[in-house]
């Protein structure tokens, strides 16, 4: 049986001050019997300070990206050293944001990946489709070859360490949620692709998040799917009360 994992993406949202704030009130309120792992994704520099507010508490803390390289001169880039440096424990690679907002293709999200690995960090990968890639019946083909790209040739110790997250573009922040069917059936393509790459058992070990408008009041329903295993929730997850929702929905 997986384990729910509910990951708070805050994307480039909240002063210092605001991050801690919030996180405060998560460890006060998160439930000592929650039925999920729960991880926050703050904004690089209110890292170090959500980080102190979070200390004891079992909620988790990654980045948003990483750069692939260890150090040098790549101005504005943070490595994987430093990510463990300030105790972190996983991070975010393609985004959909970074994909098609800041241009990332397959093979840096590859070298992100393989560089968290390296460094022992773990991985949320993130696919998905666009809206005129799901129109044109490509929604398939376009997560094969994102998911082909991020994880063929890993080793099976791994691919543990790796998370899917499947958010489609057109439900980020849109407030239009795949239906529970759309992500069930996306989520079952992802698992049976990771069977035939790797095997069944590996396969049935993978948490896929799903991802794209989860709220409160929707997050049941997508849990319960058999395939969907967490969500990784962006714009719900900058209030406690609504990641809290989210959290009682697992
Ligand atoms: P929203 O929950 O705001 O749609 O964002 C989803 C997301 O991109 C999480 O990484």
């Amino acid at each position: 049986m997986r384990r729910a994992y509910i990951a708070g993406n805050w994307k480039m949202n909240c002063t210092i001050a605001e991050a801690v704030s919030l996180a405060e009130q998560l460890v006060a309120r998160l439930p000592g019997d929650a039925n999920a792992d729960v991880a926050v994704i703050p904004p690089f520099l209110a890292i170090a300070a959500v980080r102190k507010a979070l200390a004891g508490s079992p909620i988790a803390i990654g980045a948003q990206d990483v750069y692939f390289e260890k150090n040098g001169a790549f101005t504005g880039e943070i490595s994987t050293a430093m990510l463990k440096d300030a105790g972190l424990s996983f991070a975010l690679v393609g985004h959909s944001e970074r994909r098609h907002v800041i241009g990332e293709t397959d093979a840096i999200v590859r070298r992100k990946l393989d560089a968290l690995l390296a460094d022992e960090l773990d991985v949320i990968l993130c696919i998905g489709e666009k809206l005129e890639e799901r129109e044109a019946g490509q929604t398939e083909a376009v997560l094969e070859r994102q998911i082909t790209a991020g994880i063929m040739g890993l080793t099976a110790a791994q691919l543990t360490r790796v998370t899917i997250a499947y958010e489609p573009v057109w439900a980020i922040g849109t407030g239009k949620t795949a239906t529970t069917e759309q992500a069930q059936s996306a989520h079952r393509f992802t698992r049976n692709l990771v069977a035939g790459m790797f095997s069944r058992e590996a396969a049935e070990q993978l948490r896929i998040q799903y991802g794209g408008s989860v709220k409160a009041d929707n997050a049941k329903d997508l849990l319960a799917q058999p395939d969907v295993d967490g969500a990784l929730v962006g714009g719900a997850a900058l209030k406690a009360d609504s990641f809290l929702g989210i959290i009682a929905g697992a």
